[in-house]
């Protein structure tokens, strides 16, 4: 079973962001089947791509907010930061064995979800004004 599925509330209208998104829960999901054994492979690894492909997402959203002159594209960018550091910071904790397995997991659930509805949605409605 997954951890986690696409839903429509987390659709931001715009294509290749909603696709990166889609991607990103995959990992989350491969993720979660590594650390229960469901999955072959590399935890490290595992981690290591979801934080790969974050890095290539979040480049590429503060690309098109460059192009579309997006007001807000500053304070989104250092969510993006924050975002970063949060992740890592939480995946060295789970790795030390300060935080459990549902910690981590819930943490990353949230972590990728409460951004998108809260703020790449906003830049979706942003876009969605404009044509
Ligand atoms: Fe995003
Ligand atoms: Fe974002």
């Amino acid at each position: 079973m997954s951890l986690i599925s696409w839903s429509k509330n987390l659709e931001t209208g715009i294509a290749s962001i909603d696709e990166q998104h889609r991607i990103l829960l995959e990992i989350l999901n491969t993720v979660h089947a590594t650390m229960v054994g469901s999955s072959e492979g590399d935890l490290d690894a595992a981690f290591q791509r979801l934080m790969d492909y974050t890095q290539f997402h979040f480049a590429h959203e503060e690309k098109l907010f460059e192009q579309h002159k997006y007001p807000f594209a500053k304070k989104h960018a250092q969510e993006h930061q924050k975002l970063k550091s949060d992740a890592e910071m939480r995946i060295s904790e789970y790795k030390g064995g300060k935080i459990g397995m549902i910690d981590i997991l819930a943490f990353l659930i949230d972590w990728l979800q409460e951004h998108i509805v809260n703020s790449d949605k906003k830049f979706g409605n942003f876009i969605a004004m404009k044509h």
